[in-house]
């Protein structure tokens, strides 16, 4: 008895992501202040079975086939390995795939892989550790460094790299992240900065354009449109010199494809969402803690999606925020 996720344009939901818990050990500038923030408290987060539940839902009875889990910091909730291995055993055999900051992923790979996830993301704004230090005000980066490669020697394949190009920060390190990755192995995708921070910071003429990056990378390696189907990826693709390296731009700002948009959200706390900007969240963790059935928590959902926005306006006049930032939403 499958149902689906479909809004009123006609876009589908296949692909769930789950934020499993607002903390977060790095403090990168563009997300979160030196303090951290105010943290959601334990019995406001979901726990292990709850968030079993809805997932349980969204890959049985509503069509979903991939499961990301973000954070804040993922591999900070010490549930995880339990979740993903329970997510990955459900019968209809979701992708599943997770967003870190990398620093724990060295004492944790191989458990990820056994409990059968498939790949993960990785951030990684520098290759200096004194700018790595800056950007992200915690001294990690050899664990990062060390996290991407017991990923890939663990076989989290396709190891993807995340990277925010900052004006004035680390805009001049482009070139040299993307020769870091393809001689590696991992793929590459430089994200345009959006307006998402805790600190309400940011600044569309500081923000680097996806025009900018390639650009800046077209100084030192030729690049040509990837042939592969884009489908609902939000990264565009391209080869490098000739290929078989590629890299990739999510340009969320000035190339939105929200046209495209296969995405639902459930946030630590139990809220959906239908966008990560959406201003309006449904409760789900209420209802669920007061009893409610299966068939009421999926028509709450189907009615969330159903109210989905077109796109979200971020590079037009009137844009307004979603009042969480981007580490209570998850990514
Ligand atoms: P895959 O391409 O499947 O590997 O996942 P992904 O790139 O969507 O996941 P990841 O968590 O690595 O996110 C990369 C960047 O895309 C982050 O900056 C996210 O905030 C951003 N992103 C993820 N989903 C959306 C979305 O729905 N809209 C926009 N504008 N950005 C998104
Ligand atoms: N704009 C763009 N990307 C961001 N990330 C975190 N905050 C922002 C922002 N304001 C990135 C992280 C991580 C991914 C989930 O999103 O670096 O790679
Ligand atoms: Fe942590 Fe990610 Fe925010 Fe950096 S961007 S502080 S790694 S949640």
């Amino acid at each position: 008895d499958t149902s689906q996720l479909v809004d009123s344009f006609g876009r589908i939901a296949t692909d769930l992501r789950v934020s499993l818990i607002d903390k977060c050990n790095l403090r990168c500038t563009y997300c979160m202040p030196a303090e951290g923030l105010a943290w959601l408290k334990r019995a406001e987060l979901l726990d292990t079975e709850e968030i079993l539940r809805l997932i349980g839902i969204a890959v049985e009875r509503l069509g979903v086939r991939n499961v990301r889990f973000t954070g804040g910091e993922p591999l900070l909730r010490k549930d995880l390995v339990e979740i993903i291995a329970r997510t990955s055993r459900l019968p209809s055999g979701p992708r599943t795939s997770l967003t870190t900051n990398g620093i724990n992923l060295g004492s944790y790979a191989d458990d990820l892989r056994r409990s059968g996830l498939d790949r993960v993301n990785v951030s990684l704004d520098s290759l200096d550790e004194n700018t790595f230090r800056e950007l992200t005000r915690r001294d990690r980066f050899h664990d990062v460094i060390a996290g991407l490669e017991a990923a890939r020697a663990a076989g989290l394949e396709p190891v993807k790299v995340n990277a925010v190009l900052m004006r004035g920060r680390n805009e001049h390190e482009a070139c040299d992240l993307l020769r870091f990755c393809l001689e590696r192995g991992y793929h590459l995708r430089f994200i345009e900065q959006m307006p998402l921070d805790a600190q309400h910071g940011w600044d569309r003429a500081a923000m680097i354009t996806a025009d900018e990056i390639l650009d800046l990378l077209g100084t030192e390696f030729t690049l040509t449109p990837h042939a592969a189907e884009r489908g609902s990826a939000p990264a565009e693709r391209w080869l490098v010199d000739g290929g078989p390296g590629t890299v990739g731009v999510i340009g969320s700002v000035t190339r939105p494809f929200c046209a495209a948009c296969d995405r639902t959200r459930l946030t630590a706390d139990g809220q959906l969402r239908s966008c990560l900007f959406s201003t309006e969240e449904t409760d789900l963790r209420g209802p669920m803690r007061a009893g409610a059935e299966d068939e009421e928590l999926i028509r709450l959902w189907q009615d969330t999606m159903w109210a989905k926005a077109a796109g979200h306006g971020v590079d037009g006049a009137g844009f307004a925020r979603p009042a969480r930032p981007m580490s209570a939403i998850g990514g």
